[in-house]
């Protein structure tokens, strides 16, 4: 694998192969922690980031690269430099990779066709989050041993997010049941061609979840009159602790992050015992060292 663009057109057993791998690489595993010696990785965002930029870079530093951060706020791009001409000087000072977010869907794919080094998409617009989907699933397998049989609800804004495109791709090929959740304007038509099935109203599916992966609504991409409004959505889709308490024993709480508290998920929800939420962002270190080896 020389990029990592997205989850589509991945097989079971590519997918567990690189599952394997991060186990190797979770702390105290097997893995070198000198492959990415003398070696740099480029981190390209021109969208904000929290958890995949400073994972991607806690993952290449513990392999032993250097890594060059470049974020769109204060670069050229206000002088009207181009994606690909930006990606193509960054490419040209020496990182092996560039681990690319961009607004817009097919960015990264576009610059891989114009670079030599290895690209990694970490979020493309509406459409891919192919490293947030592995350590997702990472996760749930670490949780159960296998996905087979198991249902995941992933519950929110599934229109605007590339994060539930990547997890029903990946974990309808690991052999889970994925279910998606949300109001008629926040699902994409089609959504069943990749293999989930739909449900307009949270209340009668969250007991057959045995993960509920909550997202925010992602109101920079909306517009401002947009139905349903925070306050509505909490209403219907939020997971608060009545809501959490119709789940099923044992069932999960995911998030992706950022979380908007007390709008997707309640406070008491996102830090209970039920919540997953910050071994997912452990577990992604591993999973993305496993990107950046087999990348590389
Ligand atoms: N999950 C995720 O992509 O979070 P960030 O936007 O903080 O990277």
């Amino acid at each position: 694998m020389r990029h990592l663009l997205g989850i589509e057109g991945w097989r079971r057993e590519e997918i567990e192969a690189l599952l394997d791998r991060a186990e190797a690489h979770l702390p105290g595993g097997s893995a070198s922690a000198t492959v990415l010696q003398g070696r740099v990785v480029a981190n390209v965002f021109f969208e904000d980031s929290t958890r995949t930029r400073t994972s991607f870079e806690m993952a290449a530093k513990t392999l032993g690269a250097e890594v060059l951060n470049w974020t769109a706020q204060g670069s050229s791009i206000s002088k009207g430099e181009t994606l690909l001409d930006t990606v193509r000087n960054i490419e040209a000072t020496g990182p092996v990779a560039l681990v690319i977010r961009h607004r817009s869907s097919g960015a990264p794919h576009l610059a891989a066709r114009h670079v030599r080094c290895a690209v990694i998409n970490a979020g493309d617009g509406t459409h891919e989050h192919p490293s947030q989907a592995l350590l997702d699933a990472f996760t749930l397998r670490r949780r159960w041993g296998r996905l087979d049989g198991r249902t995941v609800l992933i519950v929110g804004d599934i229109l605007h997010s590339r994060v539930a495109r990547s997890n029903i791709l990946c974990l309808k090929a690991l052999g889970a049941r994925v279910v998606v959740c949300g109001p008629p304007t926040l699902l994409p038509m089609g959504v069943e061609q990749l293999g989930a099935e739909v449900a307009m109203l949270l209340d009668p599916v969250l007991p057959q979840a045995d993960a509920v992966m909550c997202l925010r609504l992602q109101t920079e991409r909306q517009s401002e009159s947009f139905f349903p409004s925070a306050r509505e959505f909490s209403r219907l889709y939020g997971l608060h602790a009545g809501r959490a308490d119709k789940m099923k024993e044992g069932a999960l709480v995911m998030h992706p992050g950022p979380i908007n508290r007390g709008v997707e998920l309640a406070p008491a929800v996102a830090d209970g015992a039920r919540s997953v939420i910050l071994e997912q962002v452990a577990n992604g270190v591993a999973v993305r060292r496993a990107i950046l080896e087999v990348c590389v």
